[in-house]
């Protein structure tokens, strides 16, 4: 008998009753609108609620069908993260920072941590396909605890890697060494599995070249194809997001969008699905996109969901649709919603032809604008989007929508900074 990890309260809890809805589908920039039943639509999405309820709820139609899953879940630090918010992305402006709860990683004792993760595992694992690959991303926190739950849930002979990702950057520690190294845990469903060693090669290192330049015999008769390039350790070396200017979106812990690349280059291929249901600000949704293939991703904070949305809106991103667990029985979607703007909001956005322009005095309070419509199953299509870039003080004060659109009751969603949303139909 394989040891086990055992705790007081250790179980696998009823599923959640509630439903996934569809609360809109988005065409980022009206790129190919037509508009499609959800149905058709749902290889991208992005879903609000907890996902013990996400995942069970998925489980009908994705068990033993997802091909990746990427689990960065909060690291039972003990701390709670703030996250930056308006120009919060750019570490050069601090006068122009805002803090906002982002998320907390809090917990009375391990034992709550763990039942936290563990039944978040099991259904990782029932969602895995019977070629997929896990990666469960934690560091020196919980990662002892995390092995043995894997090798109990997976198998430990379905181990494959433990990667070590190392990087710099400040400390205050003056009793032990800087702490700087995440631990990422990969075990596959079976012995037969994607890895695709050519699709993340790395150059060698120019003294190996140089070295056999010099002599044939360097590695005792074992001769690297050195135009090929070499197979990555285990260890990996990526500069922390804080230090990319250009990637940071203001959520804390994000992961470097290089990391997710390689992780995707490595265990899936193109046009499969990949899932990462503890999604942050979207760097697996985001890395997925660039590389054709298709994202599942959650989160139980509105803040990581706006986050990763507004990101998949400035990035090009294909269409997807966007959902909320609604636990219990009723289980609707209050759309379109029952409140009205104010008659003096609504005089700031005006048509003109096929132009929203919106007034200037309300730019600064928002993160991204966008026009859409209402099918008669109450989806909201957002079919023009205009988005705060990074580091920018203000979205564009205009959009232009397809003409086509431009004759049906139009609906403005605002989205502000601080997490606010108000919409109104533009009469
Ligand atoms: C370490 S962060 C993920 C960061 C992400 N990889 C990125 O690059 O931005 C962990 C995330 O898990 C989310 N989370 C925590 N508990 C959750 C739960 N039960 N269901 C869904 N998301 C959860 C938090 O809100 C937080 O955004």
């Amino acid at each position: 008998m394989p040891p086990l990890l055992t705790w007081d309260t250790k179980s696998q809890p009823p599923p959640i009753q509630g439903q996934i809805k569809t609360e809109s589908l988005v065409f980022p920039k009206g790129v190919d609108y037509t508009p499609l039943a959800a149905t058709d639509f749902a290889s991208n999405r992005l879903i609000l609620g907890d996902n013990l309820a996400v995942m069970s709820a998925l489980l009908p139609q994705y068990e033993e069908s997802i091909p990746l899953i990427y689990a960065d879940p909060p690291f039972f630090s003990n701390r709670r993260y703030p996250a930056r918010i308006g120009r919060g992305e750019d570490s050069r402006k601090p006068k122009e920072w805002q803090l906002a709860e982002g998320y907390a990683d809090h917990w009375e004792d391990i034992d709550a941590y763990l039942d936290m993760l563990y039944p978040r595992l099991v259904l990782m694992h029932r969602l895995l396909s019977p070629t997929g690959t896990f990666y469960l991303h934690l560091d020196w926190h919980a990662n002892a605890y995390a092995r043995l739950l894997l090798d109990e849930i997976f198998g430990a002979e379905q181990f494959l890697n433990e990667i070590i990702w190392v990087y710099h950057g400040p400390s205050p520690i003056r009793s032990a060494f800087n702490r700087k190294h995440d631990t990422i845990l990969v075990y596959t469903k079976s012995e037969k599995y994607t890895f695709n060693v050519d699709a993340v090669r790395q150059p060698y290192d120019p003294t190996t070249i140089k070295t056999f330049a010099s002599s044939k015999k360097a590695g005792f008769g074992k001769i690297p194809d050195l135009a090929r390039g070499k197979v990555p350790e285990d260890w990996w070396y990526f500069p922390v997001v804080a230090r990319l200017h250009n990637e940071r979106t203001g959520y804390p812990t994000q992961k470097p969008l290089a990391l997710m690349e390689r992780i995707i280059l490595a265990s899936s291929n193109t046009g499969d699905a990949v899932a990462d249901f503890f999604c942050g600000s979207g760097t697996t949704a985001s890395a997925a996109m660039k590389l054709g293939r298709n994202f599942i991703t959650s989160d139980v904070t509105w803040r990581a969901i706006h986050t990763t949305k507004k990101r998949l809106l400035s990035e090009n991103c294909a269409p997807f649709v966007y959902q909320i667990f609604k636990s219990g029985e009723n289980t609707a979607i209050n759309n379109p919603p029952t409140q009205t703007a104010s008659p003096e909001l609504s005089a700031m956005i005006r048509l003109v032809n096929e132009t929203i322009e919106i007034d200037p005095t309300l730019l600064p309070s928002l993160d991204f604008w966008e026009a859409g419509i209402y099918t008669p199953d109450q989806i909201y299509h957002s079919v023009a989007q205009a988005v705060r870039p990074l580091k920018k003080k203000t979205a564009p004060d205009r959009l232009s929508i397809p003409w086509e659109l431009a004759k049906q009751p139009l609906w403005i969603r605002l989205t502000q900074i601080d997490d606010e949303q108000v919409q109104l139909k533009l009469d």
